[in-house]
């Protein structure tokens, strides 16, 4: 790619990114925006103004060298400073402030990015890195306050076509041979550091689900008893599932007819067919169990998504190296649910596993480690300092997720008890 057509490509990025967050956060009224929805959440215009922030520390100061925009506002925007409870209570911008401050910065960074030079020799600017860096972030920010949409009590304000129908049914389960594979990469150029390097990991033969699990299972499960047997639960889960009084998936309600679930603003009947979503590590654990199988490892998961046994190389998705388009998966808020399985037989894997990107982001088994040979870039707090933590990881997007914030080798983490995340599973058992 030449420099002016990375400069285009980055531009690009940077306007729809923004129209994302721009929909997000015009289609409520200032006092929507400035409410916390939940303790577990910001205000939806403290992630307006942080999203800002980070882009002028990255994009303005550090690669353009320029005068900050606003010093003064810094620490009312780092995340570590303040927890997501708190930060009501900060003297934050107001939106009309916020939504100034942020295209005074975006008016900077377009002056930096027509003369950035992209010199292989500089790590923050090689290939655009920092540019994916601030559009992933912004991204990451977008499913966060759709998350903020979903825990929202009052009139719908968003509206999507629906998902489309499936269009074949998946096997049960796939196997996959054993042996290694390559996970990590050394080349995607907006990878972040917790994705590199690149390193084989030899992975013995194990069945994967061909799709995850559906709300159908996951109400059999429920069904059975498995909310109230202490059997199918980890210690911890267990003391989590009574503690917390656990009882279905979030936003799940109960009536005469049959489960319910809300969503932005609309209840509507569970769908057997879509991909249970809103459980939490330990919901997902428990139904592994009951149904005699496990939640997969992380290479687990990503040797079916990338593997291709004909070649052994690991592709970028698991149709291939192309990026995402909507005939492979339901990524980037385009419907506001899940897709039924069998809905992207296009975005299957070689080995014939489906919906591995987009839909549900899933758990895994593993808990969030550095790859061997990991080198903090360009900051500790983008990933050393959560490694070894009380997480699990998350992988494959959500239909909240935006194509350019997730790829087949992308690692999210959040703690086990979380689920007002677009979080659902597939399970895995060993072969043998
Ligand atoms: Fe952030």
């Amino acid at each position: 790619m030449t420099t002016q057509d990375l400069r285009l490509t980055i531009a690009a990025e940077l306007e729809r990114t923004r129209a994302r967050t721009t929909l997000l956060t015009e289609t409520v009224d200032d006092d929507d925006l400035t409410r916390q929805h939940s303790p577990l959440m910001s205000p939806l215009v403290w992630d307006l103004a942080h999203v800002g922030n980070q882009e002028e520390l990255w994009l303005v100061r550090d690669v353009g060298g320029r005068d900050p925009v606003r010093h003064d506002i810094d620490e009312l925007y780092d995340a570590f400073k303040h927890a997501r409870r708190d930060r009501p209570a900060l003297p934050l911008l107001d939106p009309a402030e916020a939504r100034a401050y942020l295209g005074q910065v975006r008016d900077k960074v377009f002056d930096v990015l027509d003369r950035v030079r992209f010199d292989p020799s500089v790590r923050l600017t090689d290939g655009g890195f920092a540019f994916g860096m601030i559009v992933q972030h912004e991204q990451q920010h977008d499913e966060t306050m759709l998350a903020t949409h979903q825990l929202r009590i009052g009139a719908p304000v968003l509206t999507a076509p629906p998902p489309p129908p499936a269009r074949m049914i998946p096997a049960g389960e796939i196997h996959i041979k054993g042996g290694p594979f390559t996970m990590g990469t050394d080349t995607e150029p907006w990878a972040l550091d917790n994705e590199r390097p690149a390193h084989p990991v030899d992975v013995p033969a194990y069945w994967i689900d061909a799709a995850p699990v559906t709300n159908g299972d996951y109400l059999a499960f429920m069904d059975a008893g498995g909310y109230d047997d202490q059997r199918w639960w980890s210690e911890r889960g267990w003391a989590h599932r009574q503690s917390a009084g656990l009882e279905a998936p979030l936003h799940w309600l109960r009536d005469h007819e049959g489960w319910h679930h809300r969503r932005f603003g609309r209840v509507e009947p569970v769908n057997p067919a879509e991909p249970v979503v809103h459980v939490c590590y330990f919901e997902a654990e428990a139904y592994a169990a009951w149904a005699g199988k496990r939640l997969p490892t992380e290479a687990e998961w990503e040797k079916a998504a990338r593997w291709d046994p004909d070649t052994g190389r690991s592709r970028r998705y698991p149709w291939g190296d192309d990026p995402p388009g909507p005939q492979h998966a339901n990524l980037g808020q385009r419907h506001l649910s899940p897709a039924p399985v069998g809905a992207y037989p296009e975005g299957a894997s070689p080995a014939g596993v489906h919906q591995l990107m987009g839909d549900v982001w899933e758990w895994v088994s593993s808990g969030f480690e550095p790859y061997p040979g990991f080198s903090a870039f360009p900051y500790r707090e983008y990933s050393e300092v959560f490694f070894g933590g009380d997480y699990r990881i998350l992988r494959g997007g959500s239909f909240g997720t935006d194509p350019a914030a997730v790829r087949g080798t992308f690692r999210n983490w959040d703690h086990p008890i979380r689920r007002q995340i677009f979080s659902g599973f597939r399970c895995a058992r060993d072969a043998g």
